[in-house]
């Protein structure tokens, strides 16, 4: 095998079907969100803005969260030294399980490297603790979600997006006394749409299967406490399994889930993606519990969040540009092709200094390839005027389609 023919056949691949992902090197500054350095291939700099950012509320640069960032490093060191069986369980991880448990108002939570290993293995899992399990997976799960059904050898089925009357048509084609699982998200992150909670739990009820509710772009965002859109329409409690990250709206990194004791006690016993890995530094999750713990009681940044976003909607709306609302913090401003989608971004950052990573097919299907933005507290009026006028111009220097205006 010529082994180094083929990694260049499979890089060609992507390059001709214009997949081939090119990272922006930027340096973000603390205290400056969302104000970065941008470090080009040839070595010189330029300012930038990021529009793309998943740190929704700016909660990495928070001084809570540096604060016990910084003691706990210099109280207990780098890192955990070790899985959370041999040696690495410390006082940081628990408290952060505490304060997760608390803020969806489960008996237990556990912790996992990041969200995507958190839904990986527990769903991976999952028939492993009861055998002959169905789970029903929402079209449009995320990567992680898929990967953790996929692997797990057990029966699945696919239901169309947010399809109710797919969801139950399926079910109930299936034995009636075999364990289901229906999962699902609550934010659909590139369009930004939310998942039916309530009516989900009931066709769950109705069907005797468990709930699994991804809330990782929604905790910190939704709900009086940040615990997500369960909390903001009070179905927490109808939900068995709550996936989140700490990595987006916490501003820090890790992932999580919530659930009984029973079943955490269950997953941490069985899911190899828990057991056989290195526990979070203690500084990652004290840093964590202090933005959990900090964003219960702070609803004036969310506040904050849901005004920007409604603003920088309605100023493109005004311009016309072909953006999916949905009512959410997330505008994702439709393209519809991967090579202009991949222009704009350039033109946007080479031109005017911001920057927002092109999303194209596999993330989003093929003729839906978009822009992303993802405007925060820390987005100033500045830095929307720079945005809003760049679109427009960029739009008609490019001919691309406007919406005709109302009136
Ligand atoms: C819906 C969803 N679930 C899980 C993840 C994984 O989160 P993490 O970055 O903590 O691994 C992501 C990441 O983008 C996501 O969009």
């Amino acid at each position: 095998m010529d082994y180094v023919a083929k990694l260049d056949q499979a890089i060609d691949r992507l390059h001709q079907e214009g997949r081939y992902r090119t990272f922006i090197d930027i340096e973000r500054r603390n205290g400056n969100f969302p104000h970065a350095i941008w470090r080009r291939p040839d070595g010189s700099e330029r300012p930038i803005t990021v529009w793309c950012g998943n740190d929704y509320l700016g909660m990495g640069q928070h001084p809570v969260v540096l604060r016990a960032m910084h003691e706990a490093i210099d109280a207990t060191g780098a890192g955990s030294g070790g899985t959370r069986n041999i040696s690495g369980t410390t006082v940081y991880h628990k408290r952060l399980e505490a304060e997760l448990a608390d803020l969806h108002g489960k008996e237990a939570a556990l912790l996992f490297t990041s969200a995507y290993i958190a839904n990986d293995a527990t769903l991976s899992t999952l028939p492993r603790l009861f055998p002959g399990l169905i789970i029903y997976s929402d079209a449009l799960n995320h990567a992680s979600m898929i990967e953790g059904v996929r692997r797990n050898g057990g029966a699945k089925r696919i239901f169309r997006h947010n399809d109710l009357e797919h969801l139950r048509e399926l079910m109930a084609a299936d034995d009636p006394d075999a364990p289901k699982l229906i999962a699902f998200e609550s934010v659909y992150s590139m369009d930004g749409d939310f998942g039916p909670i309530a009516a989900i739990c009931d066709l769950a009820d109705e069907f005797g299967a468990l709930t699994y509710l991804d809330e990782v772009h929604a905790v910190g965002v939704y709900g009086p406490r940040g615990g997500g859109v369960a909390e903001r329409d009070r179905l927490m409690h109808r939900v068995d399994i709550i996936n989140g990250t700490l990595a987006k709206a916490y501003g820090v990194m890790g992932g999580y889930i919530a659930a009984s004791a029973r079943m955490c006690d269950a997953i941490r016993s069985y899911a190899p993606g828990f057991i056989f890995t290195t526990s979070l530094p203690p500084a990652v999750a004290a840093g964590a519990a202090a933005s959990v713990a900090h964003l219960k009681g702070d609803n004036e940044l969310r506040t904050q969040h849901q005004t920007q976003a409604r603003i920088l909607k309605t100023r493109l709306k005004g311009l016309g540009l072909p953006l999916i609302d949905h009512g959410s913090h997330i505008v994702p401003v439709i393209v519809g092709d991967p090579v202009h989608t991949k222009k704009l971004s350039d033109m946007l950052l080479e031109g005017y200094g911001i920057y927002v990573q092109p999303i194209n097919f596999p993330t989003v299907p093929r003729g839906t390839e978009r822009l992303r933005f993802t405007p925060s507290p820390v987005h100033g009026p500045d830095e929307m005027d720079a945005l809003v006028r760049a679109m427009d111009d960029l739009w008609s220097h490019c001919a691309l389609n406007r919406a005709e205006l109302a009136g």
